[in-house]
């Protein structure tokens, strides 16, 4: 017995920054940010979304997308490093909001790879009997702990989030995975404040303590090897070559990694995920985003074969390796909560960096 995703669903806030937004904030160029990032444009939260409403919509649309209900549900597994609160887990908010009232509830903080290890923990769940139907949700306010006066990180980030339904199948659905840490990396990505070691105080909000603080360059060195490795192992244990693969599902954090990953695996452009150029990179719900828009633009069909790998702060990284087993049918987006208003381009186009 393996789990396969039978629904999926995803939501953004309204409110679209784009580089030229970011130029009057902040002493940087859309030029630069392009070049670097390939990131054009990101969604941000306004008042009223938090992680707790974008999760929760999320969740609603891929419970509607499986066609099951909130009866049917045995865990909520909420992936985010910007949770609502500190206590309770958000996990538990969307198991309340959505009535799933025979369902045990927890968040899982791997930051930008929290989705894809949520993704093994349902598998496992389900493997083992523990559970029949699993919610794994990936949902980020990213812009509320970011230093919005810091031009070499608050370029990068937005807010969304996305959600998977997930159930048993006999065949298809999980069949590999990679899952990992590198915790002697924690000072190149962290929020240094606002945990046991260091808690609220007058000097920490004043040295802007509880907001992100990033080594650029080591992580992105880090995360090139990272998600080789971790696609490679996950692959290996599905009994695949990376010829076999019919679409990569990067953690949509930069296009240059995903560049940089894609040429290591040798995978052209056609099977490659991109919209980091609209999104940014939302942490841990970038990757059910962009598994959802695949879905949406009919890039995914039964049979195909799907690698989704994430990586971030811990340092962690996780892949799993994906047989497509759900039918089915694109939409114009809309119905995802992709907003039918978004200006985009092509994947293919969005990665030919300047
Ligand atoms: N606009 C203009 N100039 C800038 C900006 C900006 N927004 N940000 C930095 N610069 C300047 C720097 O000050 C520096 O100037 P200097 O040479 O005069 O000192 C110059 O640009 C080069 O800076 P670098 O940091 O070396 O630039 P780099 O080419 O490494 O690009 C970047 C920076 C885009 C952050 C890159 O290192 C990267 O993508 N790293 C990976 C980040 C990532 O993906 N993190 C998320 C992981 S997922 C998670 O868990 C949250």
């Amino acid at each position: 017995m393996s789990a396969t995703i039978v629904g999926w669903g995803m939501a953004v806030p309204e409110q679209i920054w784009t580089n030229a937004h970011l130029e009057s904030m902040v002493d940087t160029t859309d030029a630069w940010i392009v070049s670097r990032t390939g990131i054009r444009q990101r969604r941000i939260a306004d008042d009223g979304d938090t992680t707790f409403s974008l999760g929760l919509d999320a969740a609603t649309r891929a419970l509607a997308q499986a066609g099951l209900s909130a009866a049917d549900v045995d865990m909520v597994i909420v992936a985010t490093l910007t949770p609502e609160t500190p206590m309770p887990a958000t996990a538990n908010l969307i198991q309340d909001a959505i009535g799933a009232r025979s369902a045990g509830a927890f968040d899982l903080n791997a930051a930008c790879a929290g989705f894809t290890y949520g993704l093994e923990i349902g598998r496992a769940l389900i493997d083992a009997g523990s559970a029949q139907t699993v919610l794994v949700i990936g949902s980020e306010t990213m812009s509320r702990v970011v230093d919005w006066t810091d031009r070499s990180t608050c370029v990068l980030f937005g807010d969304g989030a996305g959600a998977v339904v997930m159930q048993g199948s006999a065949t298809g659905g999980i069949r590999g995975n990679s899952l990992g840490s590198d915790g002697s990396g924690a000072p190149l990505l962290h929020i240094p404040a606002g945990g046991s070691k260091l808690p609220a105080s007058m000097e920490t909000v004043r040295d802007r303590l509880h907001l992100l603080s990033m080594n650029g360059r080591a992580v992105y060195k880090f995360a090139v090897k990272a998600t080789v490795r971790a696609a490679a192992v996950a692959m290996a244990r599905a009994g695949w070559q990376p010829t076999d693969l019919d679409l990569f599902i990067p953690h949509q954090a930069n296009l240059r990694i995903i560049d940089a990953v894609a040429n290591e695996l040798r995978l052209p452009d056609e099977r490659v995920i991109v919209n980091a150029d609209v999104y940014g990179n939302t942490s841990s719900a970038s990757i059910p985003i962009a598994l959802c828009e695949a879905v949406d633009q009919g890039r995914v069909n039964q049979g195909d074969r799907l690698v989704l790998v994430g990586f971030g702060a811990g340092l962690s990284w996780a892949a799993v390796a994906v047989e497509w087993t759900a039918p089915v049918t694109p939409s114009d987006g809309s119905a995802s909560g992709a907003g039918a208003t978004v200006p985009r381009q092509s994947a293919s186009a969005a990665r030919r960096l300047p």
